[in-house]
C-alpha cells in the first residue's frame, strides 16, 4: 500500500510537537513524540512497508509488531481526515485528493466564528496547545508581507498614512521565504497597499506554495484579472476581501474610487466560480453603519465566510484624522447586540459571549502575553522593515536587506522587548473589570495614543458597552432556562 501526505495537509515539528494542519476539512492537530511516524509521510509516495521499515531502525530494540500496530493506530484517523492519503497505486491516490468546495457544508467555516459552550469540543483546543507552546518557545507562524506601499484605493479608515509606490523587490522576498520557512513558518499573508499592484505577484504566490507554504492574500480585488484567479488557483491560495456595503453608491465613497465596488464584487463572484475559498472582511463605520447585514446576507448567499470589525485603529504614525468615520458609543452597542445576541461573525474573539466560561484571575492574566506579535507571528513592510503586527507600524524590529529572518526572531533589541510585554505592563488594565470583554492591543493604544502601553480612552468604553451586553445575553440566558 502506498501512503502520501494530501497536497491541502502541512506538518510542521515544533519541539516534541508535531503539527498537522489540513486547509480543506479544516483539519487541525498537535501530536506528541510523532515525528517518527510522520517523517516519511510526504507528498512524494512511499510503500507503507518501506516506511514501517524506516520507523524499525529508529526504534530498532522495540518490537515491530507492537510499533505497527501503534503506527496503524496513528495513521487511520489521519487518512479518514484525508490529511494522509493511501491507495494501491498513483493514480489512486491522486484521485483520492478532495478540492475546497462551496458546494460541501464545512460546519467549522461557514458562519461558525461562535461556537457556542455547549458546542465546544472535549479536550485540548490543538490552537491552546500551539499558544502555550509559542508562549514558552516563540517561534514564527504567521508571517505577513505588506509587499507595497501602493493601492488602487484611498480608504477613508485606512491606517495606512503614505500610498508611494514602493515594491518589494522579488529577490528579497524569495530570501525572507526561505528563510521564513526554515524557522517553521506555515501561514504566509500577502497584503499592502494593494499587493495584486506588485509586478511579480503571480511569481510570489507560485513561489510560496513552492515552498510549502498556506498563503492567503490579503485584497480589494480590484485588479483581479482571469490570469491572477489561475494563479490563486494553482496555488490553493485562500483570499480576504474588503466588501463594505451592497450599495455601491455607499462601497465607492468609502474607496473614494468610483466603480471600486463593481470590480470588487465581480471578482468576488469569480473567485467562487473557480472555488477558492473567499472571506468577506466588512469594518463597519459611520457611512456603512447597519450595511454589514446586507453584506453578510450576500456572503451567506454565496457560502462565503464574512466577518464584520467596528474596530478601526489610529493610523500607523499616529494620525488620528481616519477616525472621524468610526462609529459612535450608541453605534456601537447597537452593532454589539446584534452580534452578540444574534451571533453574527466579528473578528475579534474577546466579543464571543462563549468566553465568559474562560476568563483569567488578574495574576494569571499579568504574567502572560497579550498577543501573538513577536511569539508567534511577525510582519515585512514594502521598505523590507520588519515590524511587530499589522499596523503596528511604530516598531522597527529591524530591515530584511540587512539582516536575515532568524538574527530579527531571535536576536533582534526591538524583537526581545515586544515579546517581553506581558499584562502586567498595561498599568490600567491588570485589575480592570472589562478586560476579558476587551482586546488590550499594543498596536491599538500605540496609533492612537502614541503609548502601546496606554489605552485610548474608546476602546476603554466599548469594552464597557460589551461587557453589560454580555451580562445582559447571559441573563436572558438564565432566564429562559428557568422558565422551561
Ligand atoms: C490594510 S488592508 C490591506 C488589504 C487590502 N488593500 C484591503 O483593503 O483588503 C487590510 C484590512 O485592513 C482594514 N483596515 C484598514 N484600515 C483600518 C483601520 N484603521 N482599522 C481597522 N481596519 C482597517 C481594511 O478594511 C482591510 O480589510
Ligand atoms: S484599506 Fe486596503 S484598499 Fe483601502 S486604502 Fe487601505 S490598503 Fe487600500
Ligand atoms: S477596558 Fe481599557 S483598561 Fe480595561 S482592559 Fe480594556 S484597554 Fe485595559
Amino acid at each position: 500500500m502506498l501512503l502520501k501526505l494530501s497536497k491541502n495537509a502541512f506538518v510542521r515539528q515544533y519541539g516534541d510537537f508535531t503539527y498537522v494542519v489540513e486547509r480543506v476539512k479544516c483539519y487541525d492537530q498537535m501530536f506528541k513524540d510523532a515525528e517518527v511516524f510522520m517523517r516519511w509521510i510526504t507528498r512524494e509516495p512511499m510503500e507503507k512497508s518501506k516506511i514501517l521499515q524506516n520507523i524499525f531502525n529508529v526504534y530498532s530494540d522495540t518490537d515491530e509488531k507492537e510499533i505497527a500496530r501503534d503506527f496503524d493506530e496513528f495513521i487511520c484517523p489521519l487518512i479518514e481526515e484525508k490529511v494522509i492519503l493511501s491507495g494501491e497505486t498513483i493514480e489512486e491516490l491522486e484521485s483520492s485528493e478532495i478540492s475546497f468546495s462551496y458546494e460541501v457544508e464545512n460546519p467549522k467555516t461557514m458562519d461558525t466564528y461562535y461556537i457556542k459552550p455547549e458546542e465546544m469540543p472535549e479536550g485540548p483546543i490543538p490552537q491552546d496547545l500551539l499558544d502555550k507552546y509559542f508562549a514558552k518557545h516563540p517561534t514564527i507562524f504567521d508571517l505577513q508581507m505588506d509587499i507595497t506601499q501602493a493601492c488602487t484605493e484611498r480608504c477613508i479608515h485606512c491606517y495606512i498614512p503614505e500610498y508611494n509606490p514602493v515594491f518589494l523587490p522579488f529577490v528579497q522576498i524569495k530570501k525572507v521565504i526561505d528563510e521564513f520557512r526554515k524557522q517553521g513558518g506555515i501561514c504566509l499573508s500577502l497584503s499592502g497597499g494593494e499587493c495584486m499592484m506588485h509586478p511579480d505577484f503571480d511569481e510570489i504566490v507560485r513561489y510560496a506554495r513552492l515552498k510549502d507554504l498556506i498563503v492567503s492574500v490579503l485584497s480589494n480585488l480590484t485588479l483581479c484579472t482571469d490570469e491572477k484567479i489561475k494563479v490563486l488557483q494553482e496555488a490553493e491560495a485562500t483570499v480576504q476581501v474588503s466588501l463594505y456595503s451592497m450599495n455601491p453608491t455607499t462601497h465607492d465613497a468609502i474607496t473614494k474610487r468610483p466603480g471600486s465596488w463593481i470590480l470588487t464584487k465581480t471578482a468576488i463572484e469569480k473567485l467562487r466560480v473557480a472555488q477558492i475559498p473567499c472571506r468577506i472582511s466588512c469594518p463597519t463605520m459611520k457611512p456603512n453603519y447597519k450595511d454589514y447585514l446586507d453584506v453578510l446576507a450576500y456572503a451567506r448567499s454565496l457560502k462565503m465566510d464574512a466577518q464584520t470589525d467596528f474596530i478601526i485603529m489610529g493610523k500607523m504614525d499616529c494620525d488620528t484624522s481616519n477616525l472621524k468615520c468610526r462609529l459612535d458609543l450608541k453605534e456601537t452597542r447597537h452593532i454589539l447586540e446584534d452580534i452578540v445576541f444574534k451571533s453574527l461573525p466579528i473578528n475579534n474573539e474577546y466579543f464571543d459571549p462563549a468566553k465568559k466560561a474562560d476568563m483569567r484571575s488578574d495574576s494569571e492574566w499579568s504574567e502572560e502575553h497579550v498577543c501573538g506579535a513577536c511569539v508567534s507571528s511577525v510582519c515585512l513592510d514594502a521598505d523590507g522593515h520588519y515590524y511587530p503586527c499589522p499596523a503596528f507600524g511604530g516598531v522597527n524590529l529591524g530591515s530584511c536587506y540587512e539582516h536575515d529572518l532568524n538574527w530579527i526572531w531571535n536576536e533582534s533589541p526591538e524583537t526581545l522587548r515586544i515579546r517581553a510585554v506581558r499584562g502586567k505592563d498595561f498599568p490600567k488594565c491588570v485589575h480592570c473589570k472589562d478586560r476579558d470583554y476587551c482586546s488590550v492591543c499594543m498596536c491599538r493604544n500605540y496609533n492612537e495614543t502614541g503609548d502601546m502601553f496606554k489605552p485610548a480612552e474608546h476602546f476603554c468604553k466599548v469594552a464597557a458597552i460589551n461587557h453589560e451586553v454580555v451580562d445582559e445575553y447571559h441573563n436572558k440566558l438564565m432566564s429562559d432556562k428557568s422558565r422551561t
